[in-house]
């Protein structure tokens, strides 16, 4: 028996990366997964993998800061596998600036966007279905940026620190309802968003120092802890922040 077995989950970003990972580890743990994303095209290869796998899973296009595309997203688990169970708020994106000086408004708001309203969107979106099932568990992405100073985009930083309190604000709204939430602190991560910076040997060489445990991450490092956080393993955990950054924040 899968440890998702029944359950059904909407990945917001799950067409590559993290994202991608938390919804194949999910499927492969029983549940169905509604992924959301703007990439079509990789988000129906995602979801046909899933598929052929074994799994059930399909594609949504959505952007995280429309509140139409979150109704849309919720109507198809709905109408497909009759519940939602799971949020993961995963989709995310950073414009780098060399210092702060460089930051320009439309920078800060197109993250703060995307990052934190679309997080709450999110969350606004499921609540009232959770609510009334009395049962649910939503799972943000932060990241060790929402923790400490080190980001090199200023939306990114103030964006994930955000999500961090917004998590615990939700912990605390939604537990007389069962329903719980909590936020995954990753370190860095080997997807599409850090290969620029990691594809340069001192950048990769600097990031192995950082990292007490000697590696950057890999998706699945986070989907593991997506999946015990969606599960009813951490039944009675809400309101946590599961840091998961091989020590990066341990100094
Ligand atoms: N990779 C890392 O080192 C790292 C570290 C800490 C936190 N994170 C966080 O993990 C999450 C996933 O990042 P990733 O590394 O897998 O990056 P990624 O770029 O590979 O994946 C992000 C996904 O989000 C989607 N997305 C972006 N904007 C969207 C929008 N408006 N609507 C819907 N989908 C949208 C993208 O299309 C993409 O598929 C992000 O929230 C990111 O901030 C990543």
């Amino acid at each position: 028996m899968g440890r998702l077995e029944g359950k059904v989950a909407l990945v917001s970003g799950g067409a590559r990366g993290i994202g991608a990972a938390c919804a194949s580890f999910f499927a492969r743990e029983g549940a169905a997964v509604v992924i959301g994303d703007l990439l079509e095209k990789e988000g129906a290869s995602t979801a046909d993998q899933i598929v052929r796998s074994g799994g059930r899973a399909r594609f949504e296009r959505m952007d995280v800061t429309a509140e139409a595309d979150w109704d849309r997203a919720i109507a198809t688990a709905s109408r497909n596998y009759g519940r939602l169970d799971i949020l993961v708020n995963n989709a995310g994106i950073a414009i780098a600036r060399p210092s702060f000086f460089e930051v320009t408004p439309s920078d800060w708001e197109k993250t703060m966007a995307v990052n934190s309203t679309g997080v709450f969107l999110g969350a606004r979106a499921v609540a009232p279905l959770m609510k009334e099932r009395r049962s649910g568990s939503i799972v943000n992405i932060s990241s060790i940026s929402g923790l400490v100073g080190i980001s090199a985009s200023a939306g990114y930083a103030a964006s994930k620190g955000a999500v961090r309190v917004f998590t615990k604000y939700l912990a605390i709204q939604l537990a007389p309802f069962n329903v719980r939430a909590n936020s995954i602190h990753p370190g860095v991560v080997r997807t599409d968003l850090t290969a620029k910076s990691l594809a340069d040997a001192a950048a990769m060489k600097r990031n192995l120092e950082l990292h007490p445990l000697g590696r950057v991450g890999q998706p699945e490092d986070i989907a593991a802890g997506a999946l015990y956080l969606a599960s009813d393993e951490s039944s009675w955990v809400t309101g946590a922040e599961l840091v998961i950054d091989g020590g990066y924040t341990a100094r």
